[in-house]
């Protein structure tokens, strides 16, 4: 037997015992004769000593040991004299008898604790190092308890977890495949899923009405902070279902996730807003809801006084930032740079400061009189105290910039606390979306999102007006300014779904070649059909209050969509792509 006990299970009721513990050595350290070891595994940290006293073969062994060091050691467990309230084994030590060393260590990169010294660089090359440490296991943990919950849950509400082909061909997702190209078929290529969708469309017209999968998709996309080009996907398919019947299976699923992993209640029922409301509201299809500071229009109150900044423009919108009149010139000056980065993209800031004593003072004085700046004061609910950002142009751009604006001053202010939820289910998306460039639409969600029965009239009607107006039975959950998940009632008729793809542009041969499977499908009986996604990364990463999903995957890619571990992607034999029938011709930079 390795070991009697971990790291971190002995307490002062195990005093008097004789154990066996093995692990890393974290640190060994020479103190007045004696030798103290940190052991280390997955459980905790025990402290171990050897006394001045103790035989000179095991007073050697302890000082020859070097970080990372594994091994063996035996002893008593008995009362420190200097004990660590810290640690939860701290009232304890082993007082060594033996230690055999198991395996050696070459000397690791950076410090295995709590706080590294090490880069991010060098711990993701070393990413088996790094897990070594406590917060990733912290992490990892999370990440098995959130699945393991999500399957009970599920499994208990009649849920089967069925797996899909990960070899596949492209899926409706609209971002870039991974391709993978076939030996047996040359020329050919596999894609790999961008999400399970129509995979568990056909479970559904196979009669498993309650499918769901933790699944890995695949999507060729620039990355972030909360984007992997693999990550995971908590993916559900219900029948018989409408959007209702969606919304309360899987908010009770998320009430049960925080319930029995954090300890937290989240609202029962969950609040909702329409998309159209939080664009308005909050700039943003992911409203952060966790502080107010939302966005008021203001267009009718600044017309007519000869700023023609303001008078030209199709929308003017205005947040109210608490407690930051005291914002000084530099600081203001220094916002509007902020918000001409091109990440945010705004021409320029106006901004109204509301005086402590009620007076203002404004960098737009020269056209705005106390009385106009008291309106828009008035319709942006500012105080005293407070200042006023106002942003203009276009409608929804000038909403998106505003909203990214409020975030950051919400952070600047701390009223974005990661231990504080505050979940919604945004609705009511418009089912498309326009696009200027190549004056087409294309499916907000995806191409087989319903529309809302109320609405199909405009979505049989040729005017682009009317189809604009068309809203989808599609709804994201979203926690703190973040998406963790989104779906929808599918299209289940094949004439529906053909007029789908006339809408998109997509003609019939294209449609056929694409999803001919699925609208073959689909006049075999196809049961009436919903269901969403959570992106597994994002859930556990925003449960243990963090933005980036990196730390709670095991082996993530780095910004550039390198495994610098494994140097992956990197390039193959010859005799591989000959095997394959694949001519490079790679462009140098
Ligand atoms: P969608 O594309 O919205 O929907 O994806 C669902 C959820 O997956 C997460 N997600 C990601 N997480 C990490 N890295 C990525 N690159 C990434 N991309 C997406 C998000 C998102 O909300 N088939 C539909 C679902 C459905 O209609 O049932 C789909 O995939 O949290």
């Amino acid at each position: 037997m390795y070991r009697t006990h971990t790291c971190g299970e002995l307490r002062i009721e195990d005093k008097g015992r004789q154990v066996t513990l093995a692990g890393w050595v974290q640190k060994a350290r020479k103190l007045g004769g004696m030798t103290f070891i940190d052991l280390r595994d997955r459980y905790g940290i025990t402290q171990l000593v050897v006394e001045a006293d103790a035989p000179a073969a095991l007073v050697d062994t302890a000082t020859s040991l070097g970080r990372e060091y594994v091994i063996q050691a035996s002893g008593e467990v008995v009362e420190r004299s200097a004990k660590n309230a810290k640690m939860p084994t701290g009232d304890i030590e082993i007082r060594l008898t033996d230690i055999t060393v198991l395996n050696k260590s070459a000397v690791p990169p950076f410090t295995i604790e709590e706080e590294s010294d090490g880069g991010e660089d060098l711990r993701m090359k070393y990413r088996y190092l790094d897990l070594r440490r406590p917060p990733l296991q912290r992490a990892l943990n999370l990440r098995h308890k959130v699945a393991h919950e999500v399957r009970n849950y599920l499994d208990a509400k009649g849920f089967m977890e069925i797996e899909t082909p990960y070899l596949i061909k492209s899926t409706p997702e609209g971002a870039r495949d991974f391709v993978v190209p076939s030996r047996m078929n040359p020329g050919q290529f596999y894609a790999l899923p961008q999400s399970p969708q129509t995979f568990k469309q056909l479970l559904m017209v196979a009669g498993y009405d309650r499918y769901f999968q933790i699944v890995r998709c695949f999507r060729d996309e620039d990355l972030r902070a909360d984007r992997q080009p693999e990550f995971t996907q908590i993916d559900c398919e219900m029948s018989f279902v409408e959007q209702e019947d969606v919304l309360g299976t899987f908010e009770g699923m998320m009430r049960q996730l925080f319930k029995n992993v954090l300890g937290v209640d989240i609202p029962n029922p969950l609040p909702r807003m329409s998309w159209y409301d939080a664009m308005d509201q909050y700039g943003s299809d992911k409203p952060d809801v966790r502080f107010g500071m939302t966005i008021h229009e203001i267009t009718p109150l600044v017309k007519g006084r000869g700023f023609a900044v303001l008078d030209d423009a199709a929308y003017v919108g205005a947040i109210c930032v608490p407690g930051a009149a005291e914002y000084t010139r530099k600081q203001v000056d220094e916002l509007t740079e902020w918000v001409k980065r091109p990440q945010v993209g705004a021409k320029g800031l106006i901004y109204i400061r509301v005086n402590a004593d009620g007076s203002f003072k404004s960098s737009i004085d020269k056209f705005y009189g106390a009385d106009d700046l008291r309106a828009i004061a008035d319709a942006a609910g500012a105080q005293p105290g407070d200042l006023i950002l106002v942003l203009c142009g276009a409608r929804r751009k000038t909403q998106t910039m505003l909203g990214v604006l409020r975030l950051e001053m919400g952070s600047r202010l701390g009223l974005r606390n990661p231990q504080e939820f505050a979940p919604l289910w945004i609705v009511d998306f418009p089912l498309l979306e326009w696009d200027e460039e190549t004056q087409r639409f294309y499916a907000m969600h995806h191409p087989f999102t319903a529309p809302k029965p109320e609405h199909e009239q405009w979505f049989y009607s040729n005017a682009k007006e009317d189809l604009e107006r068309v809203c989808a039975n599609a709804y994201d959950f979203v926690l703190n300014g973040s998406e963790l998940g989104g779906g929808s009632i599918r299209i289940h008729n094949a004439d529906m779904q053909k007029r789908m793809f006339e809408v998109l542009g997509i003609g019939p041969e294209e449609a056929e070649y694409k999803f001919g499977f699925i609208i073959n499908a689909f006049q075999f009986g196809a049961p009436p059909h919903g269901g969403l996604a959570f992106g597994f990364d994002r859930v556990c990463a925003l449960m243990g209050g963090q933005d980036t999903i990196r730390d709670y995957i095991a082996f993530p890619k780095n910004n550039q969509g390198r495994d610098v571990m494994i140097d992956s992607p990197s390039e193959i034999d010859a005799s591989q792509l000959e095997e394959l029938q694949i001519k490079l011709d790679v462009k140098s930079e």
